[in-house]
């Protein structure tokens, strides 16, 4: 053959190879354009990829997926904002009007005592939602300060039941407590107290008249574990995934004035402990929920580095 055959050959070979490049690199490209195409009010849109089977089409499928997620998580800080925006203004605009009217003339010392006190209860409210979110953004930057000293784990149980008792009674819910012996561990008392609390408000408000709340505690080797069981309404499976993730809230929030922070909380403190918690829930006849904590007896090195002291 020819110098003149062979430059065509190899011509041909060049170009086939790069047209083979191009195909199998264009469903990047598609990929690459679509998303920088997206931006935050183009959320909805999807990348479209025909061959669902193939590999590209399983990066596509996973990046729809992904692209779901943020949606949804978008979406839930959207609602998130417009709730807390009016929860805030609510006792704002109460404080004021009631203030405002209670300056209008002279009253009677019980009269602005009244005025005060109301007042007082809004601030709270609103001083609480604060504070969760600032402890929600510092344990999401992981620098969540633990006071850590000596806990009897039985005796903040014992505590944390008192303090329920009387509106669990009220609902007509029965709350037991089931200790196995006193276990001591190392930690923040009022964070794992704000932990219990979470889930007992939670067990409680979720558990209808006549059922139960069992909270126990045991040692496990070297591990304190703690027990929050009810017979309440169970959590649906769609939402067992996504309930520690923070402005989550379930398919049944009926009355509850939550903003679906507790349990994204209770996570961070439970993390920064060292420890972990889970939850097992079922919808249905037999229905309930349990959290289950697991805690080191002694901070891990891990934990500890954390462990701050104001
Ligand atoms: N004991 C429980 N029984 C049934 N559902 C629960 C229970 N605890 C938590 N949940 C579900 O988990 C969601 C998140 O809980 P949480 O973070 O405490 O937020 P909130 O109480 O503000 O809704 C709740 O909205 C509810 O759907
Ligand atoms: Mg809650």
């Amino acid at each position: 053959m020819t110098i003149g055959w062979w430059t065509a050959v190899l011509a041909l070979a060049l170009l086939g190879s790069w047209r083979l490049a191009h195909y199998a690199t264009q469903p990047l490209h598609l990929a690459q354009a679509a998303l920088q195409e997206l931006s935050e009010d183009k959320l909805s849109e999807r990348l479209f990829y025909p061959e669902a089977d193939d590999e590209p089409g399983r990066v596509f499928a996973s990046l729809n997926h992904l692209l779901d997620q943020v949606e949804e998580a978008m979406e839930r800080q959207r609602r998130f904002v417009g709730s807390i925006t009016h929860d805030i203004r609510t006792p704002l605009t109460i404080i004021r009007g009631d203030t405002e009217v209670a300056l209008m003339q002279e009253r009677t010392a019980k009269s602005y005592r009244e005025v005060l006190e109301s007042n007082l209860e809004e601030v709270e409210r609103i001083g609480k939602l604060v504070e969760d979110l600032l402890t929600l953004s510092r344990g999401h930057r992981g620098d969540l300060s633990l006071r850590v000293k000596a806990v009897h784990l039985d005796m903040l149980l014992r505590e944390v039941r008192r303090q329920y008792q009387e509106a669990a009674s009220a609902k007509g819910v029965t709350l037991s407590l089931f200790l196995e012996g006193e276990v001591e561990i190392e930690g923040d008392r009022d964070r794992l107290r704000q932990v219990l609390t979470n889930l007992v408000e939670n067990a409680l408000h979720y558990t209808p008249a006549g059922g139960k709340v069992d909270l126990s505690q045991f040692q496990d080797e070297n591990v304190a574990r703690i027990i929050v069981r009810d017979t309440g309404v169970g959590i649906e499976d769609k939402d067992l995934p996504h309930i520690f993730e923070p402005f989550y809230r379930g398919a049944q929030p009926g009355n509850h004035q939550g903003y679906g922070l507790g349990l994204a909380i209770c996570q961070h403190i439970v993390q920064a402990h060292g420890g972990k918690i889970w939850v097992e829930s079922q919808v249905g006849p037999d229905s309930g929920t349990t959290f289950f904590i697991s805690l080191p007896l002694r901070p891990s090195a891990r934990a500890t580095s954390r462990v701050l002291t104001q």
